[in-house]
């Protein structure tokens, strides 16, 4: 069978990932071209990867050789390129968030069902195989009904002040994921947001309007309950958890250590780091993300994570700075475009 020829727009931190995944370890999908108005890091990716460097993301999205789009470039230009792939009626890879505009959202979908194409959304930590076990754990009935799902989810380290600027906040850009999470492990939409949150780690993330300490409470449809705890800080490395509570029991994914070493002296016990950050413990997660992309794209297999699932974390998200800056919980459906 044919490889699913790929055109990547955008490499930087994450599109040179993802270009490299697919040049190297993705089965069934090859890179052809990539584009970054950066000339010089599309010309270096299209080099080390054996790509070519298109001149425009038009001439990459409309070009003969390229059968399916991914958008990694920034947030804001996120819709403009799915409409012009829903245009030139191909498959596209949407890196998370959709867009921080909902109105936004909803031209892209409507673009997308307009020209009848397949859409995954790069919600990348439903493929890492600990938390799926934890989903899949929950789906099968094993815990009961399930009353409340967990999430711990903390960087190393802020990104720069001049990141966080056109992020959206922490939630839009950091919690996102978690929302995302909540909603794949429950099965069930986020009805009720209560969010509340600090500046604890660097006053110029505040200065920014900005928090980097959050704690949100979340309602299901189902009834089921979820708390999200995020830092921009964590000294120890990237913290990513999730538990399910239910009736029936409780399932759990834990951080990987970096080595399976345990030392135990007649001081106590210690183990391993933990990965870093996100490239460091979600590799894994990215190239599964590759062998749906392929299954949807060349064997017409149901998008894994669908521009539903896109827009739903933001809503939430949205829900989750009104309840801030109003200090109330805020219904999901007080979120309109
Ligand atoms: N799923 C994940 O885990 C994950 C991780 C990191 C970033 N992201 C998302 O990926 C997107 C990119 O983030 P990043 O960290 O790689 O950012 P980045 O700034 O490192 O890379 C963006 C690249 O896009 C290029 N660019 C800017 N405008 C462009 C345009 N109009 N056309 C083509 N190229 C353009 C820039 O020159 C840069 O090389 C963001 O939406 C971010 O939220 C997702």
């Amino acid at each position: 069978m044919n490889d699913v020829r790929v055109g990547v727009l955008g490499v930087g931190r994450i599109g040179q990932m993802h270009s490299e995944l697919i040049a190297r370890r993705a089965e069934g999908a090859s890179l052809v071209a990539v584009y970054d108005v950066f000339e010089e890091s599309a010309q270096s990716v299209a080099a080390e990867f054996g790509a070519r460097a298109a001149a425009s993301p038009e001439e990459l999205i409309n070009a003969d050789d390229v059968d399916a789009i991914v958008v990694c470039t920034p947030t804001d230009t996120h819709i403009d390129f799915l409409v012009a792939s829903a245009e030139a009626g191909k498959p596209v890879f949407m890196e998370k968030p959709l867009s921080l505009d909902l109105s936004e959202v909803d031209r892209g979908i409507a673009a997308a069902q307009a020209g009848g194409i397949s859409v995954q959304v790069g919600f990348n930590r439903r493929f890492d195989a600990s938390h799926k076990a934890v989903r899949d754990t929950v789906a099968s009935g094993q815990i009961g009904e399930v009353q409340m799902v967990r999430i711990t989810s903390r960087d190393p380290a802020p990104p720069p002040i001049s990141y966080i600027d056109g992020s959206g906040g922490i939630f839009l850009d950091m919690t996102i994921h978690d929302f995302d999470m909540a909603r794949y492990v429950t099965g069930s939409e986020v009805v009720e947001v209560y969010a509340t949150g600090a500046v604890m780690v660097d006053p110029a993330i505040g200065e920014a309007g900005d928090l980097d300490t959050v704690v949100v409470v979340m309602t299901h449809e189902n009834g089921a309950i979820t708390t999200i705890d995020n830092s921009r800080q964590a000294v120890y490395g990237y913290d990513q958890r999730v538990e399910a509570f239910g009736s029936a029991g409780m399932v759990a994914s834990d951080n990987p250590g970096v080595t399976t070493t345990s030392k135990r002296t007649a001081t106590g016990s210690a183990g391993s780091t933990i990965p870093y950050f996100f490239l460091d413990r979600y590799i894994p997660s990215y190239l599964a993300e590759w062998t749906d992309f392929v299954a949807m794209v060349r064997d017409g297999a149901p998008s894994p994570v669908t521009l539903h699932d896109g827009r739903a974390p933001l809503v939430i998200g949205l829900a989750a700075w009104r309840s801030v800056h109003e200090g109330r919980p805020v219904k999901t459906k007080e979120i309109t475009p």
